[in-house]
């Protein structure tokens, strides 16, 4: 299991507001340690077992119209749900190869439910880098768990993560924490570093959703730098970084475990995709 986590106050370092504000990016080699990326590993290979693929057939895919009618999608905010690749089956539905390696993505509250990443995701270090990046009274909107399969690892395409989840005024923050190295081979992540204004955003209409745009013009891809990061680095990303990450067309995974959190004193909006049924709401460190 994980370490007891410790609660000894540790000052607050101003620079990395700055530079995270400045590039939308910050890199935090180091900041989890080799054990606790094994054991946050070895936890999502425990939950897959109970998953039963034939009884799901959700995938996870960055074309907008793909999720419009999914309702497990659609219901995943408050559940532990499992997202396979979209090149994970063969011509008849069945899964070319074993069901750990056909997933794309676990989400979107193993935070909340399940009892080792929930002492991962509110551990004191993670509220800390939250005061660092200037959220106060930090509240975690949802957890990813990212598997970026060998070969079959999809492209993402270049997205700003507010124009998925939006609070108002605008607080929200990712974290990634790289589980395995992230290199330009496996899928690294690749960033504009700037944060400019939303181009989109990804809304919930009833029982659907759709994207609004507010500016249809391409991302300048020229310019996007890798992200190439060694297992335990975190990287916080502003809403508003573009960010994409490239096909793993190699033989190593890429795992990485993401969280996406807002202050406490803004206001979720009610557009976002991701909602929470009362039995489940969001939760403050
Ligand atoms: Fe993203």
């Amino acid at each position: 299991m994980m370490s007891k986590p410790t609660l000894a106050a540790k000052p607050v370092n101003a620079k990395k507001k700055e530079t995270f504000e400045r590039n939308g990016y910050l890199l935090l080699e180091n900041f989890i340690s080799e054990e606790e990326c094994d054991q946050l590993r070895e936890r999502i290979h425990y939950l897959m077992q109970d998953f039963n693929p034939n009884e799901v057939r959700s995938i996870f895919d960055t074309n907008p119209d793909t999720h419009t009618s999914d309702k497990y999608f659609m219901d995943s905010g408050d559940k532990i749900s499992f997202f396979f690749e979209k090149d994970a089956f063969c011509e008849d539905g069945s899964l070319k190869q074993s069901k750990e390696r056909s997933l794309n993505k676990i989400g979107h509250a193993l935070h909340d439910l399940d009892p080792v990443f929930e002492t991962f995701s509110y551990s004191p270090k993670i509220k800390h880098l939250t005061l660092e990046l200037g959220i106060a009274n930090p509240t975690i909107l949802q957890s990813m768990y990212i598997f970026k399969q060998p070969e079959i690892g999809g492209e993402v395409d270049c997205h700003q993560d507010g124009s998925f989840l939006i609070s108002e005024p605008d607080s929200v923050v990712g974290l990634w924490f790289a589980l395995e190295d992230a290199t330009k081979e496996n899928g690294c992540l690749w960033a504009l570093p700037e944060v400019p204004p939303l181009k989109s955003h990804y809304v919930r209409k009833d029982n659907s959703t759709e994207f609004i745009y507010y500016d249809n013009s391409p991302w300048n891809l020229k310019d996007m730098i890798a992200l190439e990061v060694p297992k335990g680095t975190a990287i916080a990303l502003h809403s508003r970084l573009p960010h994409m990450s490239f096909a793993n067309t190699s033989g190593k995974s890429r795992h990485a475990y993401t969280l996406h959190l807002m202050d406490s004193s803004s206001r979720y909006s009610e557009q976002n995709w991701l909602q929470r049924g009362d039995h489940l709401p969001f939760r403050k460190f």
